[in-house]
């Protein structure tokens, strides 16, 4: 196994599928000299309904993988995952940088004027123990409450960011949410982000919405600076892009969300491994 160590090996950033390219817009943002590496898992998409142990077996498969393609940091760049897996790979990969993504639950605490606070993220993120101490730690004295926002990971999946069906599924979580006197909205999943302009029109700007991308990207430019791995190099960074999933489809989606267009490598499952295909 290959221990990270060169500032000129690239950053790791994975999720289940689309929605860590919230995250990787970000990093590029803050860190523009940065080569990195997307990995979507798309033929597990989504992730939110799956246990606790098989999130843990499939970012271990990532890691494997990203760590042979030489990343010298790996960001856990989606809520569920970073849930079931993160101490895990901490404890097993100790020379490895990990970051990871819990719901922003600390700074809407800070910032709500009316107390309440929702929360949207999957199911298995309000199961994880990370959910529960973040809760714990920072909300004391404010209400919060949780939605899931089922079927939304799928249409973002697809980019379809503005039909009628991911207006309706916004709508029925937010409008109950508005009328209890929510006035902050966090996204703790992050494929949310790419509705951002949605939930602004749904709740007609009542609400702040804390996207937690930016302070992940600050976190991996601390984390890198700490250990003498910024990336210094004079041009811009490259991003390689790899998908289980379909690859076509991938880019197709790809200048949608982040205005980028790139071809995707594809990967494949072998057992608890992944493997290019050519
Ligand atoms: N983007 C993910 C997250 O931040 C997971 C969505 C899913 O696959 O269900 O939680």
């Amino acid at each position: 196994m290959q221990t990270a160590s060169n500032p000129h090996q690239p950053i790791g950033v994975y999720d289940s599928g689309v929605g860590g390219l919230s995250v990787l817009r970000a990093i590029r943002t803050a860190l523009p000299h940065e080569d990195l590496l997307y990995l979507g898992d798309q033929a597990n998409v989504p992730y939110g309904e799956r246990s606790l142990e098989e999130l843990r077996e499939l970012a271990r498969g990532v890691t494997r993988f990203m760590l042979a393609q030489g990343a010298k940091l790996i960001v856990i760049a989606c809520n569920t995952a970073s849930a079931a897996a993160l101490k895990a790979l901490r404890q097993e990969y100790p020379e490895v940088p990990f970051v990871g993504m819990e719901p922003a639950v600390k700074p809407a605490a800070e910032q709500t004027n009316s107390g309440k606070v929702g929360v949207l993220a999957t199911p298995s993120t309000f199961q994880g123990e990370l959910y529960a101490s973040v809760v714990e730690r920072f909300a004391s004295g404010v209400e919060i409450y949780q939605e899931t926002c089922p079927g939304l990971v799928s249409q973002i999946e697809k980019g379809w960011l503005e039909t009628p069906k991911t207006r309706r599924i916004l709508e029925a979580a937010l409008l109950p949410l508005m009328a209890r006197g929510v006035d902050t909205l966090v996204m703790g999943c992050t494929h949310f982000p790419f509705v951002i302009p949605l939930i602004e029109q749904i709740t007609e700007g009542k609400a702040r919405v804390i996207d937690p991308a930016p302070a992940v990207a600050r976190q991996t430019q601390r984390v890198l600076e700490e250990r003498g791995l910024l990336n210094r190099q004079p041009g811009a960074g490259i991003t390689r892009y790899f998908t289980t999933g379909d690859p076509a489809r991938f880019a197709r989606v790809l200048p949608r969300l982040i205005g980028v267009q790139a071809q995707a490598q594809a990967l494949r499952w072998q057992g608890k491994d992944l493997t290019p295909i050519n």
